[in-house]
């Protein structure tokens, strides 16, 4: 991401005077009292969920909306009612140069039946331009001046006499920017592909494919991709958004949910053998979240996301029961969750058994094989895999969760189970999945809390006293409710927490991630997206700067500050890890309060250290936004910084500052 880099020399103020509490932690030889403490290696990654447009219309490349014709009324606004959505959404019958005929949606003999409808268009008169099919992609399709674009159709030719299409690219007023031609070949189901390249840039072109000839065919899978994808993928990533992502350099990603993964009652539970192989084979369907999932991105190109940026996959399937807001019967307390019957748990055991065969098995294992057959014969290595989301702990959960997860743990033993303990950081559901998850001693909950900035500087001690011999503990959802710098630095202040309990917190996830512009279904997001433009908050800069800091060691005695016992109740916070990999030493400094300060760090445990550090703060008003209209008005700043031994250095108000140390050999 963009950064204003300022090369400051920032001279430390260098004191060799220690303070009490920094003396009383120093062994004689002066190596810190404690040699550290090994933390979580995999702490800080990314939750991703298809809520707010995040995969169709945001980072799943495809440009073309409804490219299947599978919207429906049922995708949006289910329980207002008044949907207008239908398989015809974002397209256009497409008569111009006085052409005309009929348009059908139809489902009789389709591509697959996973996917029943098409269209068919019967050609009366073809007129001076053709009859067709406009789309006008996610508010308009962003094409750019030489870029090259990926077309592809599947055709079946209903009339006798080979019809000649054309596919192109236009702006509003008609102008084509590229075009392709083909004829059809073939009265069955024919895939159709051109390259199509722009000649202008444009954030809001059409696609046209219109049939020259008077003549009947039938249409699906309309497919439009940039060739500019992430790491140039087919069926690929937004190159700008999936950049984003990466620059967080995420430890772990959790997909592709949330209560996307539990789904609004069962017929809507995501399930993940739907969403692999030939896209034109899979089972699209309504979101949880108003709109509709192609599951164009699928678990294949999650997993290999994940493997692209560097992050462990972490994916979710349902703990066999739906959401118990399903229906929005959270406004009448969360009466909708629903179990799949007993007689269907052992088949949905086998998903869930299949998925890490998928993940893990050999190319020539069964499911091993479909993953081979998608362009990956080697294994993604999946270590993590969650059951459930913030499920209501019930009978119903307890019963249906325990022969997942012994299941799993009898056949895959090396896998990481991680459960789930309800919706919020107390309460009857946090209760109960705790103590459920205590019988059965799952080795990592996953805790979910979306709170005030207050309620994060208070609870900066929440996992101190947590039990070490329990069940680890995965933030899987957390976010302090604004996008203001004092709430990113409130969630700075609970980072260090985070670090400070690395042993008992194994990793921890901002969220939601992605949100498009006006197709919020939360908010605040870590990083907002438009047609053409990424736009991260604060807070991605706060997640970036914990994220590529990382350590894997604790140090409790290494910063202070000075005359501050307690932090209790203060907005100040501060760690120091160490990366055992590069023998740097990572110190934070957070006020996320209006009075400067200062602290101190005693570097002497630590042998030689390079006395030019790198320094990254991130500043400003407390107020302050990074905002569509103002995208850079906070964010990091680089600069040396010259450490000793033991310095003092500035805390200003509303700061997070990462001060990186490397130390010498001799060490
Ligand atoms: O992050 C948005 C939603 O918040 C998630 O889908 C759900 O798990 C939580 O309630």
């Amino acid at each position: 991401m963009k950064k204003k880099v300022t090369l400051l020399l920032v001279l430390a103020f260098f004191s060799f005077e220690l303070t009490a509490s920094a003396q009383q932690n120093l062994t004689k030889n002066g190596a810190p009292q404690s040699k550290g403490k090994p933390i979580s290696t995999d702490l800080f990654g990314i939750f991703f969920e298809d809520i707010s447009y995040a995969a169709d219309g945001g980072l799943y490349g495809e440009l073309i909306q409804n490219r299947s014709f599978e919207y429906s009324p049922s995708d949006k606004d289910s329980w207002n009612k008044g949907s207008n959505w239908h398989s015809l959404t974002s397209w256009e019958f497409t008569t111009k140069g006085y052409g005309y005929g009929t348009i059908s949606v139809e489902t009789k003999s389709p591509v697959s039946p996973n996917n029943p409808h098409y269209v068919v268009l019967n050609i009366e008169e073809a007129g001076r331009e053709g009859v067709g099919l406009t789309n006008s992609g996610y508010d308009g399709i962003v094409v750019r001046a030489g870029e090259k674009y990926n077309f592809s159709v599947f055709v079946r030719q209903l009339s006798d006499k080979s019809i000649p299409l054309e596919v192109s690219l236009q702006n509003k007023n008609g102008t084509v920017y590229g075009k392709a031609n083909f004829s059809t070949q073939t009265n069955d189901w024919k895939k159709y592909a051109a390259t199509i390249t722009a000649a202008q840039s444009d954030d809001s072109a059409k696609l046209v494919i219109v049939a020259k000839i008077k003549g009947k065919l039938a249409i699906d899978v309309v497919s439009l991709f940039p060739q500019n994808t992430f790491k140039n993928r087919d069926n690929g990533l937004r190159a700008d958004i999936a950049q984003a992502i990466a620059d967080l350099k995420p430890k772990f990603m959790r997909f592709p949910g949330g209560c996307l993964v539990h789904g609004d009652g069962l017929g809507n539970m995501y399930r993940w053998k739907n969403t692999i192989g030939p896209v034109e084979q899979r089972v699209e369907q309504r979101s949880i979240w108003n709109y509709h999932q192609s599951v164009g991105l699928g678990f294949f190109e999650y997993f290999q996301f994940c493997e692209d940026i560097g992050a462990k996959p972490v994916p979710i399937v349902a703990a066999a029961v739906s959401c118990q807001n399903s229906g929005g019967t959270w406004r009448i307390g969360g009466t909708g969750q629903r179990a799949l019957p007993l007689s269907e748990m052992k088949a949905y055991i086998q998903d869930v058994l299949d998925l890490i065969e998928y993940a893990n098995g050999p190319a020539d294992s069964k499911w091993g094989a479909k993953r081979a057959a998608a362009g990956h014969p080697k294994p993604f290595n999946l270590e993590y895999l969650g059951v459930g989301n913030e499920d209501k702990i019930t009978p119903e959960f307890k019963e249906r969760f325990k022969l997942i997860y012994d299941a799993v743990k009898a056949k895959y033993p090396k896998i990481t189970l991680v459960g789930t303990v309800g919706p919020g950081p107390s309460g009857e559901d946090y209760e109960l999945g705790w103590k459920f998850a205590n019988q059965l001693a799952v080795p990592v909950v996953d805790e979910h809390y979306y709170e005030k900035p207050e309620w994060f500087l208070n609870h900066y001690q929440r996992y101190d006293n947590y039990d070490r011999s329990k069940s680890k503990v995965y933030v899987g959802e957390y976010a302090s409710q604004g996008n203001t710098l004092y709430n990113a630095l409130a969630e700075a202040v609970y980072m260090t927490s985070l670090e400070r309990n690395g042993d008992v917190v194994r990793m921890a996830s901002y969220a939601p991630l992605l949100a498009r512009q006006n197709y919020t279904s939360w908010n605040p997001n870590l990083i907002y997206f438009s047609g053409t433009k990424v736009f991260p908050t604060v807070n991605y800069y706060v997640q970036q700067l914990f994220s590529v800091n990382q350590g894997d060691i604790y140090y409790s005695s290494v910063v202070s500050f000075p005359g501050r016992k307690d932090l209790r109740d203060s907005a100040l916070a501060a760690s120091c890890v160490r990366d055992s990999k590069t023998g740097d030493i990572i110190l934070k400094f957070v006020n996320a309060g209006p009075a400067a300060t200062q602290a101190r760090a005693d570097l002497s445990g630590f042998g030689q250290v390079n006395p030019k550090a790198s320094c990254i703060i991130l500043t400003g008003t407390s107020l302050a936004e990074d905002t569509f209209a103002n995208p850079l008005n906070v964010v990091p700043e680089t600069s040396v910084f010259l450490v000793a031994k033991s310095f003092t250095c500035d805390v200003p108000p509303y700061s997070l500052r990462v001060i990186r140390v490397k130390t010498g050999r001799d060490d």
